[in-house]
């Protein structure tokens, strides 16, 4: 299903200027008040019965069991990761998958409409359906987490590579999808990781390279709790089971690492009694991410865990109660969302290679049409409708224009959402997905469509059920106008992956096509496909003053 990801609506956030804001860098360093111990999981509320399971369990576990549990394992599965199995107290392993709008790298899935669309539809129902849908197509691939929602990145930075994956800049718009989202995927059974915590604002240095430590996010305390932690704790409240600690260094301290925001901010003032789980590729330590309250590592733990936790808790380094409270977090999360009863065998629906016969697992159902449907239309936002272009007026003749209308030729299972599956290399095709319709924004957040309906496709459906004509040209940067027209749309893209921080907010190639249709055309609306915010204005400089935009 196509879902759009349109909207120039996103303003930007801006840190809560408050009078304690701190703007001395220098005052962060080393900044980061140590917490410890690392809270354990005490099994409150409605996590008391999960708790005692788990205890049990794990009070049967040895050393080398519970230090299983605690680290992923290289496996032939198309998972993101995966927690093996311990058949002796019937445990039987987790798959964690990519993402937060919809399974990626697999077939028989949908592409549900990116967070970005979910925050402009502002409606926390289609929110909660969506979530329902999603989680039921994890479960149905025997996908155990969920690696989702997005809410950090925030949106601090408008050309952030990541912004499109979470639902807004404002934490409060953000949490409220985020706890619909929580609320309806662990429904269905399907635990959510909830991520990146914390700061994690840009894509631009957010690993270490050589010696260069990862970008730190300083946040005051204000700051911290106003913005970017608040989104957090409406997942927290909503249950959500796992959360995933960030690449980025937060007051110079790495986010799975740090002890102020795992053991302080999100174990003790949020009370969190899920589990914590690295990012991938995100742990730069041993003992102290086990002090600092880390609880699983992905996709490996052998570099620092695996082995060397194991020998750290028989060196007394770490504490075997802390050794317990990772494994009794982790097992009480699966407890929760019954996942030890009646759940598909993990990695069920992810073969690792679709192009060799495997097992066929259907995950879309028709009863998702609807959501799917309604996601995208209330996903689009009308910037600007001059002298009502829109809706059109019973048209004769519409003419196409633009790379984004049209359907790509080829689509890659588990592609970067980069239409034809490569990475762009130029810098313009790091600003737009020249070849067709754009689906998604790149990276481990895009999806996997079942199929795609482009403008061109929906637009000669109505021509034919009308009566109508087309005439188009989505290659040119200066098509000819039929002056026949009764109206000219322009669909161009702004694309933004993760892996890196957009290079600016418009193109040239496009808002040039926008402004030479524009000029031979009395009446031409643009729409645009876009990962993020889009600015307008040069094309609104260039444009003739009789033709009348719908954006
Ligand atoms: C970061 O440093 C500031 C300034 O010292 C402090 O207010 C804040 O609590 C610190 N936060 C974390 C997570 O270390
Ligand atoms: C594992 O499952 C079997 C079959 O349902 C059951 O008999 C056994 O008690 C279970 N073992 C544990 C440790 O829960
Ligand atoms: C322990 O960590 C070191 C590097 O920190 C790594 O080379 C080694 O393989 C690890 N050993 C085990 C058993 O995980
Ligand atoms: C204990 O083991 C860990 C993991 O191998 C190691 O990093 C640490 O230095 C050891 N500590 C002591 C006191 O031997
Ligand atoms: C996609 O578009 C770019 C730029 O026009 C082109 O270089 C590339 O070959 C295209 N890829 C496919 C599969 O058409």
């Amino acid at each position: 299903m196509l879902s759009f990801t349109l909207s120039l609506l996103a303003c930007l956030a801006a840190p809560g200027l408050a009078q304690d804001v701190i703007t001395e860098d220098s005052a962060f360093y080393g900044q980061s008040p140590p917490v410890y111990p690392s809270p354990e999981g005490k099994g409150t509320g409605d996590w008391a019965a999960a708790y005692s399971q788990a205890q049990e369990i794990v009070s049967e576990l040895s050393r080398e069991e519970k230090v299983s549990l605690t680290g992923g394992i290289d496996v032939d599965s198309a998972c993101s990761g995966v927690i093996p199995a311990i058949p002796r107290v019937n445990f039987t392993g987790l798959c964690l998958s990519d993402a937060g709008n919809g399974p990626r790298t697999t077939n028989f899935v949908s592409s549900w409409p990116s967070g970005l669309s979910v925050g402009a539809s502002w409606n926390r129902e289609l929110a909660h359906k969506r979530a329902v849908g999603m989680g039921g197509e994890f479960r149905a691939k025997g996908v155990n987490i969920l690696l989702g929602p997005v809410v950090g990145p925030l949106g601090r930075i408008a050309s952030s590579g990541r912004n499109w994956e979470g639902f807004s800049n404002d934490p409060y718009l953000c949490g409220a999808l985020a706890y619909e989202t929580v609320d309806g995927v662990q429904s269905t059974g399907v635990i959510t990781s909830t991520k990146h915590f914390i700061g994690n604002e840009q894509e631009t240095n957010r690993n270490p390279e050589g010696n260069v430590a990862a970008v730190s996010s300083n946040i005051d305390d204000k700051t911290m709790h106003e913005l970017y932690l608040w989104p957090f704790q409406d997942a927290v409240k909503a249950g959500t089971g796992n959360i995933m600690c960030s690449y980025n260094r937060v007051n110079n301290s790495y986010g799975c690492s740090n002890s102020k925001t795992q053991n302080g901010l999100l174990k003790t003032e949020l009370g969190f009694q899920g589990f914590v789980v690295t990012d991938w590729g995100a742990h730069h330590a041993g003992v102290a991410t086990a002090l600092a309250g880390l609880d699983m590592v992905m996709p490996s733990g052998s570099a620092f865990w695996a082995g060397n936790l194991t020998t750290a808790v028989n060196n007394g380094s770490v504490p075997e109660s802390r050794l317990d409270d990772m494994a009794t977090r982790i097992l009480a999360t699966w407890f929760k969302m019954k996942q030890e009863e009646g759940f598909p065998t993990p990695g069920l629906g992810m073969p690792s290679n679709l192009a060799v016969p495997h097992q066929k697992v259907i995950a879309t159902s028709p009863k998702n049409k609807d959501v799917l449907l309604q996601g995208a239309i209330e996903g689009h936002v009308l910037l600007k409708n001059v002298n009502n272009a829109l809706p059109l007026k019973s048209p004769k003749l519409i003419s196409l224009f633009g790379y984004s209308a049209k359907s790509f030729d080829s689509y890659t299972p588990g592609a970067s959402g980069w239409n034809d599956g490569s990475e762009p290399t130029t810098s313009t095709h790091m600003q737009i997905a020249p070849n067709g319709t754009m689906i998604s924004g790149g990276g481990s957040g895009a999806n996997q469509p079942a199929y795609v309906s482009s403008p061109f496709e929906a637009l000669s459906q109505r021509a034919y059920a009308d009566g109508s004509s087309l005439w188009w040209d989505f290659h040119s940067g200066n098509p000819k106008v039929d002056q026949s027209s009764d109206a000219c749309i322009v669909v161009g893209n702004a694309y933004a992956s993760e892996g890196w921080d957009r290079i600016g907010l418009h193109d040239d190639f496009t808002d040039a096509l926008i402004a030479n249709v524009a000029a031979q055309c009395r009446n031409t609306i643009v729409v645009f496909h876009n990962a993020g915010v889009r600015l307008v204005d040069q094309t609104r400089a260039a444009r003739s003053s009789r033709c009348s935009t719908a954006t």
